[in-house]
């Protein structure tokens, strides 16, 4: 208990910041009832042992009072409550552009379709991995591609997200938001993502269009991304330094029928790669060979 205590003192900013303003806030108020002790009682002695034992007791209590409130989620106070409360606000003062070149020309200008490879798996599956070489095979083949990647999209746009279950809502929500544009521009976007929740995968498929998107499961299990996580994370989140982390201590749903299925346990990148151009293929969503652009 008390390691458990001194474990989120050391981990949780929000534990170390209650904990301190519980304590300047208490001597604060006990100087108050020491001084008020005093000068009714004439006595600074029982000033000081009434204020002295309102310090500790009110410093306790007070910091409980705050952890408590910490964990309660007032109705409508969610950010998605605000988000929603804030579209409506605006909304009327909104009016969408039409812009003269559309989706379909920019295809026809590429001469591929433009369509988001979402790739979904475990830290360390090798998502980001086979992200790249399937851009490098589609650019070397004359189509249009982008890799966004979790680790750079949180290191830029969505530099304010954490990896709470709200957070990582929100980081799928802007990335497949961003997804929807680049297909807009005539481009295949590759999206490498753990996003291990269904819903929110849902609803990038929403988001993007249910014909524009391709989702890919990068299936490697645990032990197989242990060997290969190169940043260490792994043993990290096992010492307890790394909260929320996927598939130790936050969930990883699997998805139950995606398009393209890797098996990543026990093939190659390279396998991986002309496993997902090959389906590409035979759905149609590629042409076979190179992308022939109509002049
Ligand atoms: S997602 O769950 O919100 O989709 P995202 O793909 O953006 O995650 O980011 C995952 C990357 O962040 C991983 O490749 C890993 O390097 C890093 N990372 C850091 N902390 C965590 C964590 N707690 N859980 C998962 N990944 C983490």
């Amino acid at each position: 208990m008390l390691d458990l205590f001194i474990k989120n003192i050391r981990n949780d900013y929000s534990v170390r910041r209650h904990l301190l303003k519980s304590l300047t806030w208490r001597i604060v108020g006990s100087l108050d009832t020491t001084l008020l002790g005093w000068i009714v009682t004439g006595k600074l002695n029982t000033g000081l042992k009434i204020g002295g034992l309102e310090l500790f007791t009110k410093f306790l209590f007070y910091f409980l009072h705050e952890r408590a409130w910490h964990q309660i989620k007032l109705k409508g106070e969610s950010k998605e409550k605000i988000a929603e409360r804030n579209r409506k606000n605006i909304e009327p003062q909104l009016f969408k552009q039409t812009i003269k070149i559309n989706r379909q020309q920019r295809e026809d200008k590429n001469g591929h379709k433009s369509i988001t490879l979402w790739l979904t798996g475990l830290s360390a599956s090798g998502k980001s991995s086979i992200a790249t070489e399937l851009d490098a095979w589609l650019h070397n083949h004359g189509y249009n591609s982008y890799v966004l990647d979790g680790d750079n999209t949180r290191l830029g746009i969505n530099t304010d997200l954490s990896f709470s279950k709200e957070d990582r809502k929100e980081n799928i929500r802007r990335v497949a938001e961003i997804c929807k544009l680049f297909n807009d521009a005539g481009t295949i976007v590759i999206a490498a993502f753990i996003s291990p929740f269904a819903e929110d995968r849902q609803n990038a498929r929403t988001v993007i269009g249910a014909d524009s998107f391709v989702e890919i499961f990068v299936d490697a299990n645990i032990d197989t991304c242990k060997m290969r996580d190169k940043k260490g994370l792994y043993a990290l989140a096992e010492q307890g330094k790394i909260k929320d982390f996927t598939g130790i201590n936050s969930p990883y749903e699997r998805p139950a029928t995606p398009d393209i299925h890797i098996n990543a346990n026990n093939s190659t990148i390279k396998e991986s790669v002309a496993t997902i151009i090959a389906a590409l293929e035979k759905s149609g969503s590629i042409t076979s060979g190179e992308v022939s652009v109509a002049l």
